[in-house]
Protein backbone atom coordinates (compact mmCIF):
# COMPACT_ATOMS: atom_id res chain seq x y z
CA UNK A 1 0.00 0.00 0.00
CA UNK A 2 0.96 3.67 -0.81
CA UNK A 3 0.46 5.60 2.66
CA UNK A 4 -0.80 9.27 1.74
CA UNK A 5 -2.72 10.19 4.31
CA UNK A 6 0.57 11.93 6.60
CA UNK A 7 -1.90 14.68 7.73
CA UNK A 8 -3.82 11.95 9.51
CA UNK A 9 -0.51 10.57 11.02
CA UNK A 10 2.79 9.72 9.92
CA UNK A 11 4.80 6.63 10.28
CA UNK A 12 6.91 6.49 13.43
CA UNK A 13 11.06 6.85 11.98
CA UNK A 14 12.88 3.28 12.82
CA UNK A 15 15.28 5.34 15.09
CA UNK A 16 11.79 6.70 17.21
CA UNK A 17 10.88 2.85 17.64
CA UNK A 18 14.45 2.13 18.71
CA UNK A 19 14.67 5.42 21.13
CA UNK A 20 11.13 4.54 22.53
CA UNK A 21 12.07 0.39 22.84
CA UNK A 22 15.73 1.71 24.87
CA UNK A 23 13.94 4.31 27.16
CA UNK A 24 11.39 1.99 28.14
CA UNK A 25 13.38 -0.84 28.58
CA UNK A 26 16.10 0.78 30.70
CA UNK A 27 14.60 4.34 32.06
CA UNK A 28 11.94 2.99 33.50
CA UNK A 29 12.43 5.46 36.69
CA UNK A 30 9.54 7.93 37.70
CA UNK A 31 11.46 11.48 37.05
CA UNK A 32 9.83 12.72 39.98
CA UNK A 33 11.86 10.29 42.28
CA UNK A 34 14.55 10.69 44.05
CA UNK A 35 16.67 7.36 43.44
CA UNK A 36 19.12 6.75 40.77
CA UNK A 37 16.84 5.29 38.13
CA UNK A 38 14.56 8.89 38.90
CA UNK A 39 17.17 10.80 37.88
CA UNK A 40 18.39 9.08 35.31
CA UNK A 41 14.65 9.39 33.68
CA UNK A 42 14.38 12.90 35.20
CA UNK A 43 18.20 13.76 32.41
CA UNK A 44 16.30 12.15 30.08
CA UNK A 45 13.19 14.30 30.81
CA UNK A 46 15.21 17.21 30.84
CA UNK A 47 17.40 16.45 27.50
CA UNK A 48 14.27 16.19 25.47
CA UNK A 49 12.99 19.39 26.90
CA UNK A 50 16.04 21.24 25.54
CA UNK A 51 15.88 19.44 22.38
CA UNK A 52 12.44 20.40 21.96
CA UNK A 53 13.38 24.15 23.15
CA UNK A 54 16.66 24.07 20.74
CA UNK A 55 14.15 23.15 17.36
CA UNK A 56 11.81 25.73 17.94
CA UNK A 57 14.04 28.49 19.32
CA UNK A 58 12.47 29.33 22.92
CA UNK A 59 13.59 27.82 26.27
CA UNK A 60 13.14 24.67 27.66
CA UNK A 61 11.10 26.21 30.80
CA UNK A 62 8.18 27.21 28.10
CA UNK A 63 8.18 23.75 27.23
CA UNK A 64 5.36 21.70 28.63
CA UNK A 65 4.79 18.01 27.55
CA UNK A 66 0.93 16.68 26.65
CA UNK A 67 -0.66 13.82 25.46
CA UNK A 68 -0.97 15.64 22.37
CA UNK A 69 -2.20 18.45 19.83
CA UNK A 70 -6.04 18.31 20.97
CA UNK A 71 -5.01 17.98 25.22
CA UNK A 72 -2.32 21.14 24.22
CA UNK A 73 -5.29 23.15 22.15
CA UNK A 74 -7.71 22.20 25.53
CA UNK A 75 -5.28 23.48 27.55
CA UNK A 76 -3.88 26.90 25.96
CA UNK A 77 -7.62 28.16 25.38
CA UNK A 78 -9.28 26.96 28.40
CA UNK A 79 -6.45 27.58 30.50
CA UNK A 80 -6.50 31.38 29.16
CA UNK A 81 -10.33 31.66 29.15
CA UNK A 82 -10.60 30.48 32.99
CA UNK A 83 -7.85 32.51 33.88
CA UNK A 84 -8.69 35.65 32.47
CA UNK A 85 -12.28 35.92 32.08
CA UNK A 86 -12.44 38.27 34.97
CA UNK A 87 -10.93 40.79 31.98
CA UNK A 88 -13.16 39.91 29.69
CA UNK A 89 -15.25 36.51 28.04
CA UNK A 90 -14.41 37.70 24.45
CA UNK A 91 -12.43 34.90 21.86
CA UNK A 92 -11.30 35.25 18.23
CA UNK A 93 -10.58 32.15 15.94
CA UNK A 94 -11.57 31.04 12.41
CA UNK A 95 -14.32 29.42 10.71
CA UNK A 96 -11.69 26.80 9.21
CA UNK A 97 -9.78 25.66 12.32
CA UNK A 98 -9.17 21.59 13.58
CA UNK A 99 -12.07 20.32 16.02
CA UNK A 100 -9.57 20.75 18.92
CA UNK A 101 -10.04 24.58 18.38
CA UNK A 102 -13.29 24.95 16.90
CA UNK A 103 -15.29 22.55 19.60
CA UNK A 104 -13.14 23.92 22.26
CA UNK A 105 -14.52 27.35 21.61
CA UNK A 106 -18.16 25.95 21.32
CA UNK A 107 -17.85 24.30 24.43
CA UNK A 108 -16.61 27.85 26.14
CA UNK A 109 -20.12 29.82 24.41
CA UNK A 110 -22.27 27.18 26.39
CA UNK A 111 -20.35 28.46 29.27
CA UNK A 112 -20.89 32.29 28.95
CA UNK A 113 -18.09 33.11 26.68
CA UNK A 114 -18.52 35.00 23.50
CA UNK A 115 -16.55 33.55 20.20
CA UNK A 116 -16.04 35.37 17.13
CA UNK A 117 -15.55 32.60 14.21
CA UNK A 118 -13.76 34.62 11.75
CA UNK A 119 -14.12 33.63 7.95
CA UNK A 120 -11.90 32.71 5.26
CA UNK A 121 -11.21 33.86 1.25
CA UNK A 122 -11.51 31.37 -1.23
CA UNK A 123 -7.91 30.37 -0.64
CA UNK A 124 -9.02 29.83 2.72
CA UNK A 125 -7.01 32.32 4.50
CA UNK A 126 -8.02 34.90 7.09
CA UNK A 127 -7.28 38.50 6.79
CA UNK A 128 -5.30 40.41 9.43
CA UNK A 129 -7.85 43.15 8.55
CA UNK A 130 -10.48 40.81 9.88
CA UNK A 131 -8.77 40.19 13.15
CA UNK A 132 -8.32 43.93 13.57
CA UNK A 133 -12.13 44.56 13.17
CA UNK A 134 -12.95 41.86 15.47
CA UNK A 135 -11.17 42.87 18.51
CA UNK A 136 -13.18 44.53 21.23
CA UNK A 137 -12.01 46.05 24.73
CA UNK A 138 -13.06 42.24 25.81
CA UNK A 139 -10.92 40.17 23.95
CA UNK A 140 -8.53 38.05 25.74
CA UNK A 141 -7.53 35.47 23.16
CA UNK A 142 -6.97 35.05 19.42
CA UNK A 143 -6.35 32.05 18.06
CA UNK A 144 -5.50 31.34 14.48
CA UNK A 145 -3.87 27.87 12.72
CA UNK A 146 -0.62 28.06 11.23
CA UNK A 147 -1.71 25.76 8.11
CA UNK A 148 -5.05 24.67 7.53
CA UNK A 149 -5.41 20.46 7.98
CA UNK A 150 -7.85 19.88 5.56
CA UNK A 151 -6.43 22.56 2.55
CA UNK A 152 -3.05 23.16 3.83
CA UNK A 153 -3.46 26.83 3.30
CA UNK A 154 -0.95 28.78 5.86
CA UNK A 155 -2.32 31.50 7.75
CA UNK A 156 -0.75 34.91 8.37
CA UNK A 157 -0.01 34.31 12.00
CA UNK A 158 3.48 36.33 12.05
CA UNK A 159 1.24 39.23 10.64
CA UNK A 160 -1.38 38.99 13.42
CA UNK A 161 0.75 38.01 15.96
CA UNK A 162 3.18 41.06 15.30
CA UNK A 163 -0.27 43.65 15.28
CA UNK A 164 -1.30 42.13 18.66
CA UNK A 165 1.95 42.91 20.59
CA UNK A 166 0.55 46.20 21.27
CA UNK A 167 -2.48 44.58 23.06
CA UNK A 168 -0.32 42.84 25.91
CA UNK A 169 -3.34 41.77 27.22
CA UNK A 170 -4.96 40.19 24.58
CA UNK A 171 -3.37 36.35 24.55
CA UNK A 172 -2.29 35.07 20.98
CA UNK A 173 -2.64 30.71 20.60
CA UNK A 174 -1.26 29.07 17.74
CA UNK A 175 -2.68 25.39 16.79
CA UNK A 176 0.95 24.60 15.02
CA UNK A 177 0.18 21.02 14.30
CA UNK A 178 0.31 20.46 10.67
CA UNK A 179 3.10 23.07 10.32
CA UNK A 180 5.97 21.76 12.09
CA UNK A 181 9.05 21.06 9.61
CA UNK A 182 7.04 22.13 6.99
CA UNK A 183 6.57 25.56 7.12
CA UNK A 184 9.21 28.01 9.18
CA UNK A 185 7.56 29.73 11.75
CA UNK A 186 8.92 32.07 14.55
CA UNK A 187 7.29 31.61 17.85
CA UNK A 188 8.92 34.73 19.72
CA UNK A 189 8.96 37.33 16.57
CA UNK A 190 5.37 36.63 15.92
CA UNK A 191 4.33 37.47 19.36
CA UNK A 192 3.05 34.16 20.27
CA UNK A 193 2.03 33.26 23.47
CA UNK A 194 0.64 29.45 23.35
CA UNK A 195 1.25 27.02 21.02
CA UNK A 196 0.24 23.54 20.28
CA UNK A 197 2.09 20.61 18.76
CA UNK A 198 2.09 16.91 18.03
CA UNK A 199 4.90 14.37 17.37
CA UNK A 200 2.70 12.01 15.79
CA UNK A 201 2.31 14.76 12.27
CA UNK A 202 5.91 14.41 12.51
CA UNK A 203 7.56 10.83 12.35
CA UNK A 204 6.90 10.98 15.94
CA UNK A 205 4.71 8.72 18.54
CA UNK A 206 1.43 8.71 19.02
CA UNK A 207 -0.16 10.31 22.60
CA UNK A 208 2.73 12.98 22.81
CA UNK A 209 2.37 16.89 22.50
CA UNK A 210 4.14 19.53 23.50
CA UNK A 211 2.54 23.07 24.58
CA UNK A 212 4.84 26.18 24.36
CA UNK A 213 3.93 28.75 27.09
CA UNK A 214 5.70 32.10 27.05
CA UNK A 215 7.55 32.47 30.28
CA UNK A 216 5.91 34.16 32.77
CA UNK A 217 3.03 33.68 30.95
CA UNK A 218 0.19 32.55 33.69
CA UNK A 219 -2.59 30.14 32.68
CA UNK A 220 -5.27 28.10 34.54
CA UNK A 221 -4.12 24.29 34.28
CA UNK A 222 -6.61 21.61 32.94
CA UNK A 223 -4.69 18.44 34.85
CA UNK A 224 -4.07 19.38 38.73
CA UNK A 225 -2.30 16.55 40.63
CA UNK A 226 1.00 15.92 41.38
CA UNK A 227 2.40 18.83 39.80
CA UNK A 228 4.56 17.71 37.02
CA UNK A 229 5.47 19.92 34.02
CA UNK A 230 5.45 22.88 36.82
CA UNK A 231 2.13 22.39 37.81
CA UNK A 232 0.91 23.50 33.98
CA UNK A 233 0.26 19.50 33.25
CA UNK A 234 0.25 17.02 36.35
CA UNK A 235 0.36 13.50 35.09
CA UNK A 236 3.27 11.08 35.34
CA UNK A 237 5.38 12.01 32.67
CA UNK A 238 5.13 9.49 29.42
CA UNK A 239 8.61 9.13 29.05
CA UNK A 240 9.28 6.53 26.15
CA UNK A 241 7.15 8.79 24.05
CA UNK A 242 8.74 12.31 25.39
CA UNK A 243 12.11 10.29 24.02
CA UNK A 244 10.79 9.79 20.83
CA UNK A 245 9.46 13.09 20.30
CA UNK A 246 12.89 14.38 21.08
CA UNK A 247 14.07 11.85 18.93
CA UNK A 248 11.51 13.18 15.73
CA UNK A 249 13.08 16.83 16.48
CA UNK A 250 16.46 15.55 16.03
CA UNK A 251 15.59 14.03 12.71
CA UNK A 252 13.92 17.18 11.24
CA UNK A 253 16.89 19.38 12.38
CA UNK A 254 18.62 17.10 10.55
CA UNK A 255 16.52 16.97 7.48
CA UNK A 256 16.94 20.43 7.51
CA UNK A 257 15.26 22.51 4.51
CA UNK A 258 15.67 19.55 2.07
CA UNK A 259 12.84 17.69 3.37
CA UNK A 260 9.84 20.59 2.69
CA UNK A 261 11.53 21.80 -0.74
CA UNK A 262 11.54 17.73 -2.02
CA UNK A 263 8.14 17.57 -0.95
CA UNK A 264 7.03 20.39 -2.66
CA UNK A 265 8.43 19.22 -5.74
CA UNK A 266 6.18 16.08 -5.31
CA UNK A 267 3.13 18.08 -4.33
CA UNK A 268 3.77 19.54 -7.89
CA UNK A 269 3.94 17.18 -9.21
CA UNK A 270 0.89 15.86 -8.23
CA UNK A 271 -0.82 19.12 -9.10
CA UNK A 272 0.30 19.06 -12.63
CA UNK A 273 -0.64 15.41 -12.59
CA UNK A 274 -3.96 15.89 -11.52
CA UNK A 275 -5.68 19.23 -12.66
CA UNK A 276 -5.73 18.18 -15.96
CA UNK A 277 -8.17 15.35 -15.28
CA UNK A 278 -11.57 15.95 -16.17
CA UNK A 279 -13.55 16.08 -13.93
CA UNK A 280 -11.28 17.09 -11.20
CA UNK A 281 -11.58 20.31 -9.12
CA UNK A 282 -8.37 21.06 -7.03
CA UNK A 283 -9.20 22.84 -3.69
CA UNK A 284 -5.64 23.83 -2.47
CA UNK A 285 -4.73 26.70 -3.77
CA UNK A 286 -1.49 26.83 -6.53
CA UNK A 287 0.46 29.77 -3.86
CA UNK A 288 1.07 29.87 -0.34
CA UNK A 289 0.17 26.70 1.13
CA UNK A 290 2.05 24.14 3.41
CA UNK A 291 4.32 21.33 1.00
CA UNK A 292 2.04 18.13 1.82
CA UNK A 293 -1.80 18.94 1.65
CA UNK A 294 -3.74 18.48 -1.61
CA UNK A 295 -7.35 19.06 -1.34
CA UNK A 296 -9.20 17.70 -4.53
CA UNK A 297 -13.07 16.93 -5.00
CA UNK A 298 -14.35 15.29 -8.11
CA UNK A 299 -18.40 16.66 -7.73
CA UNK A 300 -20.84 13.99 -8.34
CA UNK A 301 -18.91 11.22 -6.85
CA UNK A 302 -19.15 10.36 -3.24
CA UNK A 303 -15.41 11.15 -0.94
CA UNK A 304 -15.84 7.70 0.47
CA UNK A 305 -16.48 5.48 -2.81
CA UNK A 306 -13.26 7.63 -3.92
CA UNK A 307 -11.51 6.70 -0.98
CA UNK A 308 -12.35 3.31 -1.21
CA UNK A 309 -11.99 3.01 -5.22
CA UNK A 310 -8.38 4.43 -4.55
CA UNK A 311 -7.92 1.62 -1.92
CA UNK A 312 -8.41 -1.19 -4.25
CA UNK A 313 -5.52 0.30 -6.52
CA UNK A 314 -3.11 0.55 -3.59
CA UNK A 315 -3.73 4.48 -2.10
CA UNK A 316 -4.86 5.40 1.44
CA UNK A 317 -5.67 8.81 1.27
CA UNK A 318 -8.80 10.90 3.67
CA UNK A 319 -11.36 12.69 3.09
CA UNK A 320 -11.65 15.90 5.02
CA UNK A 321 -9.26 14.94 8.35
CA UNK A 322 -9.43 11.70 9.82
CA UNK A 323 -10.69 12.52 12.89
CA UNK A 324 -14.27 14.05 11.73
CA UNK A 325 -14.08 11.44 8.11
CA UNK A 326 -16.82 9.22 10.05
CA UNK A 327 -19.38 12.16 10.13
CA UNK A 328 -21.36 12.43 7.54
CA UNK A 329 -21.85 16.15 6.62
CA UNK A 330 -20.09 18.08 3.96
CA UNK A 331 -16.23 19.68 4.79
CA UNK A 332 -16.80 22.84 7.35
CA UNK A 333 -13.09 24.01 5.92
CA UNK A 334 -14.76 23.38 2.28
CA UNK A 335 -17.78 24.82 3.02
CA UNK A 336 -16.09 27.91 4.44
CA UNK A 337 -14.52 28.27 1.66
CA UNK A 338 -17.22 28.47 -0.55
CA UNK A 339 -17.04 25.58 -3.21
CA UNK A 340 -20.60 24.55 -2.33
CA UNK A 341 -22.00 21.24 -0.48
CA UNK A 342 -22.01 19.06 -3.70
CA UNK A 343 -17.86 19.87 -3.61
CA UNK A 344 -17.34 19.98 -0.22
CA UNK A 345 -18.72 16.45 0.19
CA UNK A 346 -16.57 15.10 -2.74
CA UNK A 347 -13.24 15.93 -1.01
CA UNK A 348 -10.34 14.07 -0.64
CA UNK A 349 -7.04 15.38 1.28
CA UNK A 350 -3.27 13.52 -0.42
CA UNK A 351 -0.98 14.28 2.28
CA UNK A 352 2.26 13.35 1.25
CA UNK A 353 5.28 12.47 4.06
CA UNK A 354 9.16 11.77 4.46
CA UNK A 355 8.46 7.92 2.81
CA UNK A 356 6.81 8.94 -0.54
CA UNK A 357 8.65 9.30 -3.90
CA UNK A 358 8.26 10.93 -7.22
CA UNK A 359 7.33 7.72 -8.26
CA UNK A 360 4.41 7.34 -6.44
CA UNK A 361 2.42 10.04 -7.12
CA UNK A 362 3.08 8.75 -10.71
CA UNK A 363 1.77 6.09 -9.88
CA UNK A 364 -0.97 7.89 -7.76
CA UNK A 365 -1.72 9.87 -10.68
CA UNK A 366 -2.67 7.28 -13.33
CA UNK A 367 -5.01 5.69 -10.64
CA UNK A 368 -6.74 8.73 -9.90
CA UNK A 369 -7.40 9.09 -13.33
CA UNK A 370 -8.36 5.62 -14.10
CA UNK A 371 -10.66 5.76 -10.48
CA UNK A 372 -12.48 8.98 -11.71
CA UNK A 373 -13.10 7.98 -15.29
CA UNK A 374 -14.99 4.82 -14.29
CA UNK A 375 -16.57 6.40 -11.43
CA UNK A 376 -17.95 8.76 -13.54
CA UNK A 377 -18.76 6.42 -16.08
CA UNK A 378 -21.78 5.42 -13.54
CA UNK A 379 -23.04 8.30 -13.38
CA UNK A 380 -24.17 8.63 -16.81
C1 LIG B 1 -4.43 21.24 12.97
C2 LIG B 1 -4.58 20.14 13.98
N1 LIG B 1 -4.74 20.46 15.27
C3 LIG B 1 -4.85 19.51 16.21
C4 LIG B 1 -4.84 18.17 15.90
C5 LIG B 1 -5.01 17.15 16.99
O1 LIG B 1 -3.78 16.58 17.32
P1 LIG B 1 -3.72 15.18 18.12
O2 LIG B 1 -4.14 14.13 17.15
O3 LIG B 1 -2.30 15.05 18.54
O4 LIG B 1 -4.64 15.31 19.29
C6 LIG B 1 -4.69 17.79 14.55
C7 LIG B 1 -4.71 16.36 14.16
O5 LIG B 1 -5.23 16.00 13.13
C8 LIG B 1 -4.55 18.80 13.57
O6 LIG B 1 -4.40 18.51 12.28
Amino acid sequence: MIYFDNSATTRPHPQVIETMSKAMSSYYGNPSSLHRKGVEAENILNQARAVAAGYLGCKPGEIFFTSGGTESNNAAIKGVAFQYQGRGKHIITTQIEHPAVYDVCKQLESMGFTVTYLPVDHEGRVSVADVQKAMRPDTILVSVMHVNNELGTIQPVEEIGKWLKQFPKVLFHVDAVQGIGKVPLRIKESGIDLLSLSAHKFHGPRGIGILYKREGLIIQPLLTGGGQEAGVRSGTENLPAIAGLAKAFRLLQESGADEPSRLQRLLEQLREGVSPIEGIQVNTPAKGTAPHIMNLSVPGVKAEVLLHSLEERGFLVSTKSACSSKANEPSRVLMAIGVGTECASSSLRISLGRDNTADEVEQFIVALRDCVKTLRSYMK
